[in-house]
């Protein structure tokens, strides 16, 4: 069986991005997503590629999923269909989904962990999390931040494991 994870940061309201951005710079989460998807598959959706800063992300492998088969981008595996990104993915590494929106919507019915960054703040968003049903899930682990200098409302650490 595959380890599918999906990866993202929620707000209060679901709301995930804006304008092809990203709705706050948590610098500790940021360092725990690089820390935590190092050396395993990155999954991405071809907007979330256009809004990385310096291309792909470097020591994992990279795979965007597009509908244009013209479409090349450097250090990257193109894949055009979820199960296409599924099936060049290496079984032997954690296979992690990184967004956006409709990326997440399609992969959510195959994933068993969810690492969810939730910030208790809502955000006016154009890209939203979906709903997940939470009887489906355990979690496992929560770990809370309190507002502090550097960010400015409060946040959590969530894992959540898929029932059987
Ligand atoms: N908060 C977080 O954790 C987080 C994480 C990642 C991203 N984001 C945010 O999410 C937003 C982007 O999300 P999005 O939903 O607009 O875009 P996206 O999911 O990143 O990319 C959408 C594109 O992926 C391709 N695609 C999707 N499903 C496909 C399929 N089944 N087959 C072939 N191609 C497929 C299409 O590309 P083509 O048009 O080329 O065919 C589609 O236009 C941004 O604001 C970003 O900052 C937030």
């Amino acid at each position: 069986m595959k380890n599918i994870s999906i990866i993202v940061a929620v707000a209060e309201n679901n709301a995930i991005g804006k304008d092809n951005k990203l709705l706050w710079h948590i610098s500790d989460d940021l360092k725990r997503f690089k820390k935590l998807t190092t050396g395993h598959i990155v999954i991405m959706g071809k907007k979330t590629f256009d809004s990385l800063p310096n291309g792909a992300l470097p020591n994992r492998t990279n795979i965007v999923i597009t509908d244009d088969i013209n479409d090349r981008f450097e250090d990257c595996i193109m894949a055009y269909s979820i199960e296409d990104a599924l099936d060049k993915s290496d079984d032997n590494k954690e296979i992690f989904i990184i967004g956006g929106g409709s990326i997440y919507k399609q992969f959510l019915k195959y994933a068993n962990k969810l690492y969810l960054t939730k910030v208790h703040k809502s955000f006016e968003g154009d890209v939203f999390f979906p709903e997940i049903d939470i009887n489906e899930w355990k979690l496992i682990e929560q770990v809370n931040f309190e507002p502090d200098d550097k960010t400015t409302f409060a946040y959590s650490y969530l894992i959540y494991k898929k029932l059987k």
